[in-house]
Formats: C-alpha cells, structure tokens, sequence
C-alpha cells in the first residue's frame, strides 16, 4: 500500500510537471501485475494499454477492469506478452508515459529491455522505472538483526524476495548510465519505502491520522538526502530526447 501511494503521487508529480493539465496521455503499463497504477491512471481519464506475461495475473486485472464503469473500461487495453519484445505488440514512439514497476529484477538482460521501452516513447516521454535499490540490500536484513545476511548483502546485486525467489537488484549509477545510454537519461528520482520495508505485507493499515503521518515521512524521506539512497525501491524517471 505504501509503495503503491508513494509511486502514484511521484507519477502524478512527474505527468503534472510536463504535460498540459487534461491532456489524454498514451500510457504503457509493462509487467502492470493486478494493474493498480494502470486502474487509476485510466480513471484519471489517460488511455492504457496493460503488457503481461503471466496468464493468471492477467486475469485478475481483467476481472478489476471488468467492474469499473465502461467509460473507464473502453480506455485500457490488456495485452498478453513479453516485456522484452515491446516491438512485436507497438510501433516506435506510440506512447507518452511508459511504467515497468516491479519487473526489472525479474528480468537477466535488463538493458536490453530497457532500450526497447525507450523506444515506445514518443520525444519528451516519461519512462517511470521502479526497481530494488541494490546500494542498500544490507538494510533489511541489518535491521532485522540477520547479520550474516546484512554482510552478505553489501557485495550483492541479488536478493531473495517475498516469494522467496532469488532475483536482482539495480544500482543507480548503472542505471542512469543505461538511461544516458538509451536517450532517456535520468531526470528524477526518489526513494520508496526507507521506513517500512520490514512491515509485513498482511500487517494491519494503522488509522487514518497515523497512516496520513506514515505516508507523509515516507513520502519526505524518498525525496531528500541521504535517506532516499538507502531506500528498499527506487524510482527514476527518464525523459526520452
Ligand atoms: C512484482 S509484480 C509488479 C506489478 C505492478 N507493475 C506493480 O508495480 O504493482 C511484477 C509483474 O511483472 C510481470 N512480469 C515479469 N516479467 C515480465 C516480462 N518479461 N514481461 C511482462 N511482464 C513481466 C509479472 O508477471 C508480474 O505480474
């Protein structure tokens, strides 16, 4: 839920700050899961097409699309597919907001990827990355009290998540080289989830006043230095030239 707050408001942010308020906007949502960001930026009244690989995730986000009202439904497009072969399902340049949250540590070549999904953007389009912060994967097993794992972890660009599956991890310099590299270099970045990484998925919310509070010192957290660095997830924001 965190994660899910904070990446909205800095994708509202980023929308805000450089496109005309009310225009349409042609959003690609890749590896968009149950399709929480896609949901809401269609309700927003922007047009999205969802790129999902897994059959049952699928699913689920078409069983919530199928509950929205149809004006919203008639602007989301899912589509089955591959992440990695963007240039199969669309042509160069057809979308102006790109979002691959939560896919790259899924993914061995991530480069490659990448460059593909800057070439979906038209010039001057947005590509909104959230990926595992790999300069700070000691921090949750430091403060878990795991000690063998904190001083593993300081070496790594792998970890083991929820789900138990190894995967990897991004560093921010080698990413905003990729993005120099590519012709959408970094423009923004911030931190999610610098506080509450160790939080149970199944915790309870806290009440309204203390979630606004949690939400509020995350939120200034993942946008100021140093505490941002030693976020669990970073957002970056690349701008295609
Ligand atoms: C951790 S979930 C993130 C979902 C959503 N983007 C979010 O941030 O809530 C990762 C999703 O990416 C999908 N995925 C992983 N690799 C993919 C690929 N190569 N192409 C398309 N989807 C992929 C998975 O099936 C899963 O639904």
């Amino acid at each position: 839920m965190v994660r899910q707050e904070l990446v909205a408001r800095h994708l509202d942010e980023q929308i805000a700050g450089r496109f005309p308020v009310g225009q349409r906007l042609r959003v690609l949502d890749v590896g968009m899961g149950q399709g929480t960001q896609a949901l809401r930026l269609a309700r927003a009244g922007h047009s999205v097409t969802g790129l999902e690989s897994d059959v049952q995730m699928l699913k689920v986000a078409r069983e919530a699309l199928a509950t929205e009202p149809e004006g919203i439904r008639e602007r989301v497009r899912l589509i089955e597919g591959d992440g990695r072969e963007t240039g199969v399902h669309f042509l160069p340049g057809s979308f102006d907001v790109v979002l691959c949250h939560g896919v790259l540590m899924y993914v061995e070549e991530p480069d490659a990827m990448l460059a593909g999904l800057a070439r979906m953007l038209a010039p001057g389009g947005l590509l909104s990355l959230l990926v595992r912060n790999a300069d700070a994967l000691a921090v949750r097993p430091g403060l878990a009290g795991d000690w063998a794992g904190a001083l593993a972890a300081f070496d790594s660009d792998s970890y083991t998540n929820r789900l138990g599956l190894p995967v990897r991890a991004d560093r921010l310099a080698a990413l905003t080289r990729t993005l120099d590299g590519i012709a959408a270099p970094l423009h923004t970045w911030y931190g999610v989830r610098v506080f509450t990484d160790n939080v149970s998925n199944d915790a309870d919310l806290p009440a309204a006043d203390e979630l606004a509070r949690l939400l509020a010192a995350e939120d200034r957290a993942g946008r100021t230095d140093p505490y941002r660095h030693t976020a669990a997830l970073l957002h970056l924001f690349g701008v295609r030239g």
